[in-house]
């Protein structure tokens, strides 16, 4: 990783000069008694240069990712910093065009929540060439290079596959029967996806009554993970469980499930990850059986992350987000005060 003190130097570099070219033009426009008592663009009263931060989100295809942006927002707001937020609809190349963009403008910080996970050495590079600070939030890239990036904010997806996989091995532990599972996976090629497809495999691995009958890509959204269950259900005669790599997935397939005229929750068991109002509605209401929670409220520990890379200081390479899981009485707890 680069250093925080070749950070410093660069930040200062750019400060120097947009404050210089704004000083010469105040004088210039209002005489000399504006010298030296005027604050430059984006100068903050007792002479600290507000932070500016290019922000690359996903998209928002969630209720999850919904959340994620707003967090980010919010908190932007709240600790001073100015965002330069672009939604990458769900495409790598919007998400490397708007780092390059970022960079052209010189922020002072880039952050991102990388669509996929492989592909982004390059434009990482011209960041770093550039002395552009980076940071990834929620999900990981794939890179050999990590002095690409400072830190990786966001949860342990393979510990969310194996809490759902945990559940349905202690569920049915004692039943005699085969469980024909199908999953819904998140976006192909995501950390999200891979990494709760893996850890849920390595579970359920140790019943051999558990099997994944079939799995397909539901791009985490709700219309996708509905048309994906109808595929299902028109190519098994029996199935016992969905997986679904996100709360939406699974609402699309509680909807699949009801038109087919099944009992969602009774007739197939389905487990989610995120945790959101949707979800938790569901799984109170019976029509889900257990959610393990995914927080997107990662905003807060960003621009923390932020202002401490701006002003040299060391970070963690990585911080992962505290997350709990949901059964039913869990749900209806919590329900009331859930944010998003
Ligand atoms: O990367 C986090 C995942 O992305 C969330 O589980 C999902 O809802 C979102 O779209």
């Amino acid at each position: 990783m680069s250093t925080g003190d070749e950070m410093a130097k660069a930040t200062g570099t750019r400060r120097f000069r947009r404050a210089g070219l704004a000083g010469l033009l105040a004088c210039a426009l209002l005489g000399p008694a504006a010298c030296g008592t005027k604050q430059s663009p984006g100068a903050e009263a007792g002479g600290a240069k507000r932070i500016t931060l290019g922000f690359a989100q996903v998209g928002s295809e969630s209720a999850w990712r919904v959340a994620n942006t707003k967090s980010i927002k919010d908190s932007a707001a709240a600790a001073g910093i100015t965002l330069d937020f672009q939604d990458g609809k769900q495409r790598q190349e919007n998400q490397i065009a708007a780092i390059r963009r970022f960079i052209a403008e010189k922020v002072d910080v880039i952050a991102f929540s990388p669509v996929v996970s492989s592909g982004w050495d390059e434009v990482l590079q011209e960041a770093k060439d550039a002395k552009i600070p980076v940071i990834v939030t929620d999900r990981a890239i794939d890179t050999t290079d990590t002095s690409l990036y400072r830190t990786l904010l966001g949860s342990d997806f393979v510990a969310e596959g194996r809490k759902a996989g945990q559940w349905l091995v202690d569920r049915d532990r004692a039943g005699a029967k085969p469980v024909r599972i199908v999953q819904i996976e998140g976006t192909t090629g995501s950390a999200p996806a891979n990494d709760r497809r893996d850890g849920f495999a390595e579970t359920i691995r140790s019943d051999p009554r558990l099997k994944v009958i079939d799995s397909r890509d539901g791009d985490f959204t709700k219309a996708k993970g509905e048309q994906v269950m109808k595929g299902f259900l028109a190519r098994h005669p029996k199935i016992d469980v969905v997986y679904a790599h996100n709360d939406d997935e699974g609402l699309g397939a509680i909807d699949a499930i009801e038109a087919a005229g099944k009992r969602p929750g009774r007739d197939i068991s389905i487990i989610t990850v995120d945790g959101t109002r949707g979800g938790l509605t569901a799984l109170a209401g019976g029509k889900i059986n257990f959610v393990v929670e995914c927080n997107p409220l990662l905003g807060p520990q960003l621009m923390d992350a932020v202002k401490k890379v701006v002003a040299g200081q060391t970070i963690p390479d990585r911080v992962v987000t505290d997350e709990t899981a949901f059964d039913q009485a869990k749900a209806k707890a919590v329900l009331s005060g859930r944010q998003y």
